[in-house]
């Protein structure tokens, strides 16, 4: 039953997903790595007005369901260009000040920075109006050939394996683009699958939400990470590295209905797929919303443990997308579900 040993994971997709150019409202650039990822294994591609990709695979069943994935990354954008051609921001998605200086950043057209700091009196002071972003410009002019207001910027976080682990900026979301695209070339589903992998997550699952109205699921499915509790002093939570794919039972968007869950669960038991419950008591996923569209849509998450989430560093563990991998596969197979 193990599909994975006669047709292993490619890991260079990964890699390949993580360093695309994606903050909330940029994400052609990731589109575009999963079209040609997804198309000969599927009966239709289209991108809808607000950018969400959608990848349809024909069923037989009368039932549809939908997988959903998102896209976008947190960064920046660019608010204003000084007369020395450095940068002001203001942040797209959920980041802590305190982690931002020094980083380096990287916009659509490749150019590097890195954020600068204003001298403090004391630490505490830090705040955004004290940080901006160097990228190299002399002037206001040399800048504004390179820039604009409005412009979008990543964190730089390069893809690197840690034995069976991987770390690299952007795994928030695109490990769950990755499981996505390996389910849709290995499925074997009675159902119709629409595979969202959506934008605007990061700014308040704003894709996820037009997708499922437009696409109305018999249920929804959501790959996304979350945080874990396995680190010195971190959060009390029981989700760890290597723990297995978590099934979430509540966020701050959401709470799984039961008998998702359950189903969820009982299906890692009886194909000995190891599982972790997760509850998250800060942060939202694209199930919130779809849960809220229409007359109300069933729909549940199955996360990716990962540390240090929403830095340029986060961490993964093989093993664990592997299983995330492994129960989707099973429960979009059930012909009950
Ligand atoms: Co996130
Ligand atoms: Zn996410």
């Amino acid at each position: 039953m193990n599909r994975l040993a006669e047709n292993p994971l490619d890991y260079s997709l990964l890699k390949h997903l993580t360093q695309a150019f994606g903050p909330s409202g940029s994400e052609e650039e990731v589109a575009e790595v999963i079209v040609e990822a997804v198309r000969p294994y599927c009966d239709e591609v289209r991108l809808d007005t607000l950018g969400n990709l959608i990848a349809i695979r024909k069923g037989s069943s009368g039932k549809r369901i939908m997988v959903a994935s998102h896209m976008d990354e947190i960064g920046l954008m660019v608010t204003h260009i000084d007369d020395q051609g450095f940068l002001r921001f203001t942040t797209i998605g959920g980041i802590r000040i305190g982690d931002l200086p020094y980083r380096r950043v990287r916009l659509k057209n490749g150019r590097m920075g890195t954020i600068g700091m204003e001298k403090l009196e004391k630490p505490s002071d830090i705040d955004l109006s004290k940080l901006f972003i160097d990228i190299g410009a002399d002037s206001r002019e040399e800048a504004e050939t390179l820039v604009g207001i409005g412009d979008t910027l990543a964190f730089v976080g390069e893809y690197t394996e840690l034995g069976s682990r991987v770390m690299s900026k952007g795994l928030d979301d695109r490990a769950g683009c990755f499981v996505a695209i390996e389910v849709l070339k290995r499925t074997r589903s009675p159902h119709e699958l629409a595979f969202v992998f959506s934008v605007q997550e990061e700014v308040g699952q704003r894709g996820a939400k037009v997708a499922a109205f437009a696409l109305e699921p018999d249920l929804g499915i959501v790959l996304d990470v979350t945080r874990t509790g396995d680190t010195p002093k971190g959060l009390k939570m029981a989700v760890k590295l290597g723990g297995g794919v978590a099934i979430k039972v509540l966020d701050h968007s959401m709470v799984t209905p039961p008998k998702v869950k359950t189903w969820m669960a009982n299906m890692a038991v009886q194909r000995e797929i190891p599982y972790q419950w997760e509850v998250l008591e800060n942060g939202a996923t694209d199930a919130g919303a779809i849960q809220l569209t229409k007359g109300g849509i069933p729909a549940g998450v199955l996360s990716i443990p990962t540390r240090h989430v929403h830095t340029p560093s986060e961490i993964v563990q093989r093993e664990d997308i592997e299983a995330t991998l492994e129960l989707l596969l099973a429960l979009l197979e059930d012909p009950r579900f």
